[in-house]
């Protein structure tokens, strides 16, 4: 199987995951039953990603024992809030089809709304109640975090952001590392050939005989990130698993780390995603 590591409440988490964004319904019933037939146990989706119903569907289907899979939803942006969180929550259990989400997140904090305090002490009653295994956060800063620990006292266990070869966020992931909280990468190949086909990768790849995509995987790996690749490509799938059996040296990893970092995706504080 694939290794693991302890998040700060003790589950388990895999060292690889399968992102699902963008898939529909379909498309998510197809990667997902395939992915867990090939070993993944870390799954991740979201309500704003519209495949809740199939990534539940194909986990119903697989045969996998429910306990050995770590589902990943988060609670979209126009959700925020004490009530709204607990009734979110019960939607995406309905569409997933589960008794329990085994890592639930916030997706953005929209600071303008100002309401992820309020979410946050939602989701650890769900926690309280079982109903919900880890608790964490996507797209937050440090200052995003640091009220959290003020206001509830509890830190979120993960926090899920951007993070590949041109966007390193070092500062970012030395805070995480000092507070406890698993870093998981999403984009973590950079959507493609920004970073697949970036001359630094491919050169790395080559060294090691491996494919850009393993080496940028593996970076996040080293780096104590938990990385979760999308694909719907069965082959791309088992190579994006393949990582455990070589390792970049210190040059490589600095090779891989760009000091002009440069984002793909939205800003934590200005990106409202409803
Ligand atoms: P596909 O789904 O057709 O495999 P990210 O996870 O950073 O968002 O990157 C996902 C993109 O990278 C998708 O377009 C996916 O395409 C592609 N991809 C995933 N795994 C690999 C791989 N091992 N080699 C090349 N491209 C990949």
């Amino acid at each position: 199987g694939i290794p693991t590591s302890s998040l700060d409440d003790g589950t388990r988490l895999p060292a690889v995951g399968l992102g699902t964004w963008p898939m529909d319904d379909a498309e998510a019933e197809r990667a997902v039953a395939e992915g867990l037939r090939l070993g993944y146990r870390l799954v991740d989706t979201a309500v704003n990603y519209d495949n809740e119903t199939g990534v539940g569907r194909a986990l119903a289907r697989s045969g996998v024992p429910r306990e050995e899979v770590v589902l990943t939803t988060k609670l979209p942006g126009r959700h925020h809030g004490y009530e709204e969180t607990l009734a979110s929550f019960e939607e995406s259990r309905r569409r997933l089809g589960v008794d329990r989400v085994d890592l639930y997140l916030i997706h953005w904090p929209l600071p303008r709304v100002d309401r992820y305090v309020e979410s946050w002490r939602a989701m650890l009653k769900l926690r309280d109640e079982g109903l919900v295994g880890s608790v964490g956060v996507s797209n937050f800063t440090r200052e995003h975090i640091e009220r959290l620990e003020r206001e509830t006292g509890v830190l979120p266990s993960v926090n899920q952001i951007e993070l590949h070869p041109l966007f390193p966020q070092p500062e970012l992931r030395e805070f995480h590392a000092a507070k406890g909280i698993r870093t998981e990468s999403w984009s973590p190949l950079g959507r493609g050939p920004a970073v697949l086909e970036d001359p630094s990768v491919v050169a790395v790849a080559r060294e090691l005989g491996v494919t850009p995509a393993q080496a940028v995987l593996r970076w996040h790996i080293q780096l104590g990130a938990v990385p979760l690749p999308k694909s719907s490509d069965p082959g791309r799938q088992r190579e994006n698993l393949d990582v455990f059996g070589f390792a970049l040296d210190q040059d490589q990893l600095d090779a891989l780390t760009h000091d002009r970092p440069r984002r793909l995706g939205g800003a934590p504080e200005t990106h409202e995603e409803f």
